[in-house]
């Protein structure tokens, strides 16, 4: 186990974690034994060059994929000896992810899409809603839809949805890709701010030196193991 944790109070703890994927002329590994451990409230960087693996092993540990062998516990639950089903359920009351893909529901205007996780988790609360809408930026777009809001904000709305369910884990893959330097870091403090209060866990992949500089931690991808 790295950085001598104890597994059980952590919020994430990552334990020789390997995949592969099929290549034309065979398996190609593209994490081979990756170890990290993530303590309440707090905050990590994930850096490596494109194609080392980062969203993959965002999507292990966000139950989207399945790994070849090694352990993910979230919150004392072991997430790789769980069925679809309870994947699902840890992510949907556990885990928040913020990816590339927005994927917003353009049927519901941006407060209701802000509120949707949730109530699927049970955790709907209108102040913390329109507290975390006034933090990134939202109030004035919150009865419009997502097509009439420009990639910045629709990222924006996806990182307030993920948060507004108050999860214990974070995985956010470039979640200010989309923004400018200054919106950048504002949605960067209110990601770190939030992690310190509710003492979950953030594990956010970032390419800029200067973003990753202001988390608690920085870890670096390479050849599919961490250095
Ligand atoms: N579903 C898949 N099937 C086959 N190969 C995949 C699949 N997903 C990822 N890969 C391969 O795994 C490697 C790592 O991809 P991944 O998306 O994790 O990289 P990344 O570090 O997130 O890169 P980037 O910084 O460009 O987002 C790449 O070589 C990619 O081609
Ligand atoms: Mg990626």
């Amino acid at each position: 186990m790295s950085e001598g944790y104890d597994p059980g109070c952590a919020v994430l703890s990552v334990h020789n974690l390997t995949k592969s994927f099929q290549g034309v002329d065979g398996p190609v590994p593209v994490l081979r034994g990756v170890s990290l451990n993530l303590g309440p409230g707090e905050t990590l960087a994930l850096t490596g060059e494109s194609g080392s693996g980062k969203s993959t092993l965002l999507h292990l540990i966000g139950g989207l994929e399945q790994a070849d062998s090694g352990t993910i516990d979230i919150d004392g639950t072991r997430l790789t000896g769980l069925s679809d089903r309870g994947r699902a359920t840890l992510r949907r009351g556990t885990v928040g992810v913020i990816f590339q893909q927005f994927n917003l529901i353009p049927s519901l205007t941006v407060a209701e899409n802000i509120a949707f996780q949730a109530r699927l988790a049970g955790r709907y609360d209108r102040g913390v809603t329109a507290d975390l809408a006034d933090k990134l930026g939202l109030t004035a777009q919150l009865r419009k839809y997502p097509e009439q809001l420009s990639g910045g904000q629709q990222q924006r709305v996806a990182i307030a949805r993920t948060l507004a369910a108050r999860p214990r884990l974070v995985l956010a893959d470039e979640p200010t890709g989309n923004l400018d330097e200054d919106t950048a870091l504002r949605v960067l403090e209110t990601l770190c701010d939030l992690a310190k209060e509710t003492r979950s866990g953030l594990l956010m992949v970032t390419h800029s030196v200067q973003l990753a500089s202001k988390l608690d931690r920085r870890l670096h991808l390479r050849s599919g193991v961490i250095t």
